[in-house]
C-alpha cells in the first residue's frame, strides 16, 4: 500500500507508471465511448476531408490521433480516408495486432502536423491535483492513499491557487475543485504542434456557470463506474474545465455531429420487407448516431475547436 499523495501524482503513477492502468489495458474493455463507434468515424472522416480541402490537399496531410485506446477510430478511418493520408495514433500503450499497417503507432507526438489533431477523451485522463476547503475556509489539497483514503494537505497556493480563483473558485467548507491546469498545459503542448489545420480535442467536461460542487473524481473498472481508488486496477478521470482550455469554438458533440451530417433518422417501416438486412443495419445505425447525440450523455461532451491557417 502507498502512502498518501496528492491526486495528480497518484493518477500519474497508477495510470501510466510501470504497471499501470493504461500501460496495459484497452479502454474499450472497461468503458465505451464515442471514438469506439462506427457512426463517430464517419463524421470524423467528414471532418478530415473538409480539412484536407480546406489545405489544397497537402501531400503530407496526417490524422494524428492523440490517445489512441485501442485505435479504432484509426482503423476505422484506414477504410474511409485515401491512400495519400497519413495516419498516426500517439499512445502509452502497445500497439494491437489488428490495427492495419498504415497506421502508425508512437508513443510521442510528430513535432510538426499538417491536418487533423484529435484527442477524444484524452484531457479528463490528465493527471491532476484536488483542492479543497476546509474549516477555517483555507483551500488546501487533497492527497489519498492506495485504498482511496483521503485526507487534506498544504494549503493551495502559486499558479494552483491563481488557476483555482480564475476558473475554478471554492470557498464553502467541503466544496471541491479539480485543478486543470495540467490539462491546458497538455492541449497547449499539442496544439502547438500543428502547423496547418485542425486540432479538436473532444471530452465530458463543465463550464464557470456550471461547476459540480463536490467534483468529478472517479473510476470506471469493467464496464462499471467506480470509486477513483487509486490501485492501478481501474481508470481515475475528472471532468474537464472546458472553458479553461484555450480554443476558438467550443460546441456540444451534439451540435458538431448534426452539422457533419450525422443521420439519426430510423429508416422508413417498408423498408423492412423489401431489404430487411439493409433495414437491421440502418437501425443500429440509428440508434448509435441518437447515442452519440443524446442531450443527457454522449451528445453533451464538448468539442473544442482550433483552426489554423485554413482558407
Ligand atoms: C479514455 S482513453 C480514450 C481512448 C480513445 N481515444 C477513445 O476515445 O476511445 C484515454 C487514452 O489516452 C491515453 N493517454 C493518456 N495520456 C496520454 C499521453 N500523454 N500520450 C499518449 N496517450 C495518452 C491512455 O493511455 C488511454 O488509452
Amino acid at each position: 500500500m502507498t502512502g498518501f499523495e496528492r491526486w495528480g501524482a497518484a493518477m500519474a503513477r497508477t495510470l501510466y507508471g510501470p504497471g499501470g492502468f493504461y500501460r496495459r489495458e484497452l479502454p474499450g474493455r472497461h468503458f465505451a465511448t464515442s471514438a469506439q463507434t462506427p457512426a463517430f468515424a464517419e463524421a470524423i472522416a467528414t471532418l478530415a476531408d473538409q480539412v484536407d480541402a480546406r489545405l489544397g490537399r497537402p501531400a503530407g496531410f496526417t490524422v494524428v490521433d492523440v490517445g489512441a485506446g485501442g485505435g479504432e477510430l484509426l482503423e476505422r478511418l484506414a477504410g474511409l480516408l485515401d491512400e495519400r493520408v497519413r495516419l498516426v495514433a500517439v499512445e502509452l500503450r502497445p500497439r494491437p495486432p489488428y490495427l492495419p499497417g498504415r497506421v502508425e503507432w508512437r508513443v510521442e507526438p510528430p513535432e510538426e502536423i499538417e491536418g487533423l489533431l484529435i484527442a477524444c477523451e484524452l484531457l479528463d485522463n490528465a493527471p491532476c491535483d484536488v483542492a479543497v476547503v476546509d474549516g477555517r475556509g483555507r483551500v488546501r489539497y487533497e492527497e489519498v492513499d492506495g485504498s482511496g483514503e483521503t485526507r487534506l494537505g498544504e494549503p493551495v497556493t502559486g499558479a494552483d491557487a491563481a488557476w483555482l480563483a480564475e476558473w475554478w473558485p471554492i470557498f464553502t467548507e467541503g466544496e471541491r475543485a479539480e485543478i486543470g491546469a495540467p490539462r491546458e498545459a497538455l492541449w497547449r503542448d499539442l496544439t502547438a504542434r500543428l502547423t496547418r489545420g485542425t486540432a479538436l480535442a473532444i471530452d465530458y467536461g463543465h463550464l464557470k456557470t456550471n461547476r459540480p460542487e463536490a467534483g468529478t473524481m472517479t473510476g470506471f473498472k469493467d464496464g462499471r463506474e467506480t470509486p477513483p481508488i487509486p490501485d492501478a486496477t481501474r481508470d481515475i478521470t475528472a471532468h474537464v474545465a472546458v472553458d479553461a482550455i484555450a480554443c476558438d469554438r467550443l460546441e456540444t458533440q451534439r451540435e458538431a455531429l448534426l452539422n457533419l451530417g450525422l443521420d439519426a433518422d430510423l429508416p422508413p417501416l417498408p423498408m423492412a420487407f423489401h431489404d430487411p438486412v439493409g433495414y437491421a443495419e440502418a437501425l443500429a445505425r440509428a440508434g448509435t448516431a441518437a447515442r452519440l447525440t443524446d442531450p443527457q450523455g454522449l451528445g453533451a461532451h464538448w468539442w473544442l475547436r482550433t483552426d489554423r491557417d485554413l482558407r
